[in-house]
Parts: structure tokens; C-alpha cells; sequence
């Protein structure tokens, strides 16, 4: 047994266990490899006030408008006055981030009012999970296990003596690699188990964002807030075969500039005074609209009037990638489209990451912290994993002397020992929920649609419910029961949201409510 069990091996998960592991023995699953979160797929980078001329303040009120004013100010500021430390513990770890005449350089992105963002080429995500990934490696403290699905968090319910109290014990977890499940437990455990994008036919995330910390949390009677802000990057590659290739707002910030691909009219300048580079849910909106307006498969997205050598240096990783697939960014526009990106919502947790269930707290993309409000401003949200990951370590080890030992837990049911040979329930349902989600829950809403994709959520919850309760989990099985109750949350959360604010906009509704009110569903 591990003082300290973490769900996650991305940058939330990785940065709690580097804090905790001068004191304590830290035990980190991951479900698939270690490097298969999103974390690893960030390109763009990390934002924090680095610049002179640039302010806390600034950056405070750029994530509050991107935000809606749904966001907690205090959090806020939290955050935001602690990137540049976290940025430099990323450097002392050998982040290379990209640096021009001895600074670091900065790029910017859309609603920042000023260049913010370091970054490693259009590539910074690999290189924080390699750099956070060596070091955990290389710590003699910290245990990193692979293949680990879990499943379910074990609680008072789970005791050999049963007390039916809330506290968390850990977690159960299927292996991959042996088809069993055993149950993992610690005096604290941390989800850090990233967000639910795949509950979208079309996202820029990993196969393994089903929402499984979000959906473990709920079964167990933590409360999820917010969940109808699903953000939707405006600019994904349009391919018929790469379906989730991101084009990094970095290409906006660099001077990139939105058209229309028939007539070639730069449609942005026509909607917002600032152009590309209004906050995602604006800009993301716009292009669907032009879409729908003119018919259009994907809009442009041309940065070919900069410099050649200019765009290879930005972007090395973006250009081989097109290049690749016969575009060429340095002569050509590129074919973007909207797709789902980020969840704002999640578990919601206090300023040391604390749940609602003792013992348990969460980090990064699966909390609701008050940081991203009603839509996330770009590049905090890395920056969110190394400061809450970092506060949720100091809680505990601040208040280690009061966290009881685990009891005795009781061991996996394995009654359930039938195969299944129906997978074609799996592949249906996993497509379908994906499907509906897309068209009826996504960038534009109606009452009338949320309320249809409720009542098929309804019939596949019954179905799944059944399917779960006879055969053997699988991972296919288990995150399919943790996409359908995240997509349950997201439309529950969107059908109590009686106005249109950030990324949850609704036909029915499109008036801002005078007052920001969190969306707070409580199991
Ligand atoms: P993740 O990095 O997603 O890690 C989740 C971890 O949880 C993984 O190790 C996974 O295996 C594990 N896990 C999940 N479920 C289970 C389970 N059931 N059992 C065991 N383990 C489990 N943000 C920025 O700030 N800047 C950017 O430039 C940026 N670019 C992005 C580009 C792309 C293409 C994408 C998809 C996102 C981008 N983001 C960016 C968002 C950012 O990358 C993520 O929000 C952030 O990395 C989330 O980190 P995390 O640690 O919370 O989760
Ligand atoms: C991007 O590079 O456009 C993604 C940045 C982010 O999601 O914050």
C-alpha cells in the first residue's frame, strides 16, 4: 500500500506526486501508457505574466472576460500569480522552452490582451510530460503503474466492515495486462484523470478522455458543476482521414487570419473587433455559422502571407504534419473546422483541491475549480494542472497527521465471470452517444434537442446498466459507462442553464442572465 494513490498520469497527477514524494511513498495509475493524456497533446503552451508591461491584472480580467464572469475571482488570482514559479520549476526540470535574444519568447493566443504564452515550438505539451515523466521516473518514491483501469472508487461501502461512510479509500482498478481487478488504496487519493471530450464525435482529445474521474466521483456523492461549458476549439484540421489533428491558436496569434474558402473574405474583422483572436467560444461560433450559411465543409485558416521561414520555425510539427497530407502552410490555407477541445466543468474542488468526499481530492482537467468560468481562456489550463496538482500535495501533507489509515476492503465481485460475445453493444452505444452528442448537444443548442439527446441517454443508461451488471468489465465496457454518465451530466447541466453565456449557447434562451450562477448538480 502507497501513502498516496493518484488517478492520472498527465500534468496534474505528475506535478501532486513530484510535491509529495520528498515525504511520502506515491503510487501513480495510468490507464493506457503513461504519455497518453492530453497533456502530451498540448501545443500551443502555458500562459503567465513574464513580460514587462504585462500584469497580474491583465491576465486576472483576460481569463474573467473569456470566462463570461462565471468564474471565481479568488481562484483566479490564485492561479494566475503562481504561473511564473510554475514556469520555473518547469525550466529547473529541463523544459526547453523557446527563448529569443536570452527571454523567453512568448506567443499569443486569443483574449490575451498581450503576449503571455511560453511554449516549446507548437509542441509544449510533449515536451512538460517528458520532462515531468523523467523526473517521476528517476524518484525513488514514486511508483508508476501502467494499464490500470479504474474502475470505481472504493469508499465506506467497500469496507470488509462495512461503515457506508463517504471517505475515499482509493480506487478499484482492472489490468490491463492480467484481466484482473484489485483494489488500490492510501490514506489520500487524487484524481487527476484529465476531461470527457470523446463524449464528442469530433474532438481534438485522446481516445482515453471519457470522463472516468467525473463519473467515478459522481457514483461515489461528489458534486460536478458546470459541465454544459464544453469548449470547442475553433480551428481542428478538416481531413477525411486525421479526424483530430489540432491547429494551434498560436497560428491565429501569429498573425493566421480566418476566411471564407469560396470567395476568400476574411469574416472575422465583420463580427468582433478583435478578430482571429476573440476568446474560442466566439470565434468557434462564427466559423460554425459560416459554415451553415454558406454550406461550407470547413472554412480557412491562412498564415501564408507571413514569411516561410517564419511559419516553419513557429510551427516545425503543424507544417511536417500538413506537409505530410499534401498542404503546404507556407503557400496554402488550411481547411479547419470546430471540435471539441476542453471541459470546463468537472468535480468540484476548493482552493487545495479538496472534493466534497473526505480523502479524496482532484486536480486539472476533471475539476471545476473556478479558474475557466464559462469558457476557458487559452493556455490556463496546463497552467491550473500545476497549481492545483501543487496545492492538493501541500493539503495533505499539511494535514497528513489526521488522515486515517485504510481498512480493510472488500475484494472485486467477481461473480460476474461471463464473457461477453455481444461487443457490438459496446461499438453501438459508444458511437451513438458520440453522435447525438455532436449533433444535439454542441456549439449551437435548443431545448428541444438537449431534451432529445436526455431521452436517449435514458434508453442506453438502461441498457448499459444491464450490459455492466452481467458480463466482465473491460476497459471498453468501463468507459463506456463513464461516457454516457459525463454526456448524462453535460445535458442535465445544459437543460437547468435558462440563458446563453460563454460556450453554452441555446436558441431558446440567448439573453445573459444578470447574475453568473454556477451550475452545481449534487448527486
Ligand atoms: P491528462 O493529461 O489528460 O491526463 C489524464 C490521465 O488520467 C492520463 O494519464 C490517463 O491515463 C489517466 N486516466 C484517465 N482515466 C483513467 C482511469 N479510468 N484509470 C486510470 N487512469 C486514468 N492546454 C493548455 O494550457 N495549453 C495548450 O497549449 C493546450 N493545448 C492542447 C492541445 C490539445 C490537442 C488538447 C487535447 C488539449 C490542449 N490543452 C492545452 C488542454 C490541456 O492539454 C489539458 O487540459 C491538460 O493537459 C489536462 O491535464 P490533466 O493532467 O488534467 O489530464
Ligand atoms: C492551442 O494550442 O490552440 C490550444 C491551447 C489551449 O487549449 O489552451
Amino acid at each position: 500500500m502507497s501513502d498516496i494513490l493518484i488517478i492520472g498520469s498527465g500534468a496534474a497527477g505528475l506535478t501532486a506526486a513530484l510535491n509529495l514524494a520528498e515525504r511520502f511513498r506515491v503510487t501513480v495509475l495510468a490507464k493506457g501508457a503513461l504519455n497518453e493524456g492530453s497533456t502530451a497533446w498540448a501545443q500551443g503552451g502555458i500562459a503567465a505574466v513574464l513580460e514587462p508591461g504585462d500584469t497580474f491584472d491583465s491576465h486576472i480580467d483576460d481569463t474573467m472576460i473569456a470566462g463570461a464572469g462565471l468564474n471565481d475571482r479568488a481562484i483566479v488570482e490564485f492561479v494566475v500569480e503562481r504561473a511564473p514559479a510554475a514556469i520555473e520549476r518547469l525550466r529547473a526540470l529541463g523544459v526547453p522552452f523557446a527563448e529569443e535574444d536570452g527571454a523567453l519568447h512568448l506567443t499569443r493566443e486569443g483574449g490575451h490582451s498581450h503576449r503571455r504564452i511560453v511554449h516549446v515550438a507548437d509542441a509544449t505539451g510533449w515536451a512538460v510530460q517528458e520532462a515531468l515523466q523523467r523526473a517521476a521516473e528517476a524518484h525513488p518514491n514514486i511508483t508508476l503503474v501502467p494499464d490500470q483501469v479504474a474502475i470505481d472508487l472504493a469508499t465506506g461501502r467497500h469496507e470488509e466492515r462495512y461503515s457506508g461512510a463517504g471517505r475515499v479509500w482509493g480506487v478499484y482498478a482492472l489490468d490491463r495486462r492480467t484481466g484482473k481487478v484489485a483494489v488500490h488504496t492510501a490514506r489520500a487519493t487524487i484524481l487527476a484523470t484529465g476531461g470527457a471530450g470523446r463524449t464528442y464525435l469530433f474532438s481534438t482529445a485522446p481516445r482515453g478522455a471519457t470522463g472516468d474521474g467525473i463519473a467515478m466521483a459522481w457514483r461515489a456523492g461528489a458534486r460536478v458543476s458546470n459541465m454544459e461549458f464544453m469548449q470547442f476549439h475553433p480551428t481542428c484540421l478538416y481531413n477525411l482521414e486525421v479526424k483530430n489533428f489540432l491547429i494551434t491558436e498560436a497560428v491565429r496569434g501569429e498573425g493566421g487570419q480566418l476566411k471564407n474558402p469560396n470567395t476568400g473574405h476574411r469574416f472575422m474583422p465583420d463580427l468582433d473587433p478583435r478578430a482571429e483572436l476573440a476568446p474560442r467560444d466566439v470565434v468557434a461560433r462564427a466559423i460554425d455559422a459560416e459554415i451553415k450559411r454558406y454550406g461550407l465543409d470547413y472554412v480557412h485558416l491562412d498564415i501564408s502571407h507571413q514569411p516561410a521561414d517564419f511559419v516553419r520555425a513557429h510551427f516545425p510539427n503543424i507544417h511536417d504534419k500538413l506537409l505530410g497530407l499534401g498542404i503546404d502552410m507556407t503557400t496554402q490555407p488550411i481547411p479547419v473546422v470546430p471540435a471539441q477541445h476542453y471541459t470546463c466543468g468537472g468535480i468540484v474542488v476548493d482552493r487545495d483541491g479538496r472534493t466534497d468526499l473526505p480523502g479524496l481530492y482532484a486536480a486539472g482537467e476533471c475539476t471545476q475549480s473556478g479558474l475557466h468560468g464559462a469558457n476557458r481562456l487559452a493556455s490556463n489550463s496546463l497552467l491550473e494542472c500545476f497549481v492545483f496538482g501543487e496545492a492538493a500535495a501541500a493539503h495533505i501533507a499539511g494535514c497528513w497527521d489526521e488522515l486515517p489509515a485504510p481498512p480493510p476492503i472488500r475484494a472485486w465481485d467477481d461473480s460476474r465471470v461471463t464473457d461477453s460475445d455481444e461487443e457490438v453493444v459496446i461499438k453501438q452505444n459508444w458511437t451513438e452517444i458520440r453522435r447525438f452528442m455532436w449533433n444535439y448537444v454542441g456549439i449551437v443548442r435548443t431545448t428541444k434537442r438537449l431534451q432529445r439527446a436526455a431521452s436517449r441517454i435514458r434508453l442506453m443508461t438502461d441498457e448499459v446498466t444491464d450490459y455492466y451488471g452481467h458480463f466482465r468489465v473491460t476497459p471498453d465496457l468501463i468507459e463506456l459507462r463513464n461516457l454516457l454518465q459525463t454526456a448524462d451530466l453535460i445535458v442535465r447541466s445544459a437543460l437547468h442553464r435558462k440563458e446563453s453565456r460563454g460556450l453554452h449557447y441555446t436558441l431558446d434562451y440567448p439573453e445573459l442572465l444578470p447574475e453568473a450562477v454556477d451550475t452545481v448538480l449534487v448527486p
